[in-house]
């Protein structure tokens, strides 16, 4: 299955893909993890990317357009994928259909994360990532086993620097204004399934299962 995941920060996109990976063993593309590993590596795509994410703007098309195009060719992405945060603008959702026209597949479904914008700063500011893997936790709702500590690898658990309530209200200004846009890009080719968001994240898994049974 070719499948994208759209929807706010903290509606649950990187929760329920490592989920639906397993499940039917995609490859995960998540252009914000792509990304964040480019900046701590200083990388010049990173150096390039740095400033607008920290103020919680989209970075250009160009780039995230380059780093999706590279990571299609991986051999574990031929049988399927899952866009986690990519395509957010409607120029990124044209040239991501041109790049798959040229390998002669389509995207299957997208998967929307509809939720209420109050909900989200919760989400946001509870959150605590295991850079290497992109697993989240948060300590309401999916907490650690032992706090700040990542249960699979025993290591340390950061917050993004994007995680405040000031660089939330930019990164849904950007979600209104530029990524909205792409979901009715999308339905109108038909192939978008709305799920309920705000619900726990198993009753989230459940829906996500439906739509892609
Ligand atoms: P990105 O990393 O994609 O961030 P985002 O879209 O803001 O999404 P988040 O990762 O914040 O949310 P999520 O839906 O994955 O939430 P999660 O499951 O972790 O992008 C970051 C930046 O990179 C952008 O601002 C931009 O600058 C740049 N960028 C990336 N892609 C780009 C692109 N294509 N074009 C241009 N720029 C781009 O959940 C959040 C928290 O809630 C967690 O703590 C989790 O445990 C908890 N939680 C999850 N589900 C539930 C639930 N059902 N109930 C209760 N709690 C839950
Ligand atoms: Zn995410």
């Amino acid at each position: 299955k070719r499948l994208i995941l759209v929807g706010p920060p903290g509606s649950g996109k990187g929760t329920q893909s490592p989920i639906i990976k397993d499940e039917y063993c995609l490859c995960h593309l998540a252009t914000g993890d792509m990304l964040r590993a480019a900046v701590a590596a200083k990388s010049p795509l990173g150096v390039k990317a740095k400033e607008a994410m920290e103020k919680g703007q989209l970075v250009s098309d160009d780039l995230v357009v380059g780093i999706i195009n590279e990571a299609l060719e991986k051999p574990s992405c031929q049988k399927g994928f899952i866009l986690d945060g990519f395509p957010r603008t409607v120029v990124q959702a044209e040239k991501l259909d041109e790049m798959l026209k040229r390998r002669g597949v389509k995207v299957d479904k997208v998967l929307n994360f509809a939720i209420d914008d109050a909900i989200l700063e919760e989400r946001i500011t509870g959150r605590w990532i295991h850079p290497a893997s992109g697993r989240s936790y948060h300590t309401k709702f999916a907490p650690p086993k032992v706090p700040g500590i990542d249960d699979v690898t025993g290591e340390a658990l950061v917050q993004r620097k994007d995680d405040t309530a000031a660089v939330l209200k930019s990164r849904l200004e950007a979600f209104h204004k530029q990524t909205e846009p792409v979901i009715d890009y999308y339905s109108k080719k038909r192939i978008v399934a709305n799920l309920h968001a705000e619900k726990p994240p198993k009753e989230v898994t459940a829906e996500v299962q439906k739509v892609l049974s």
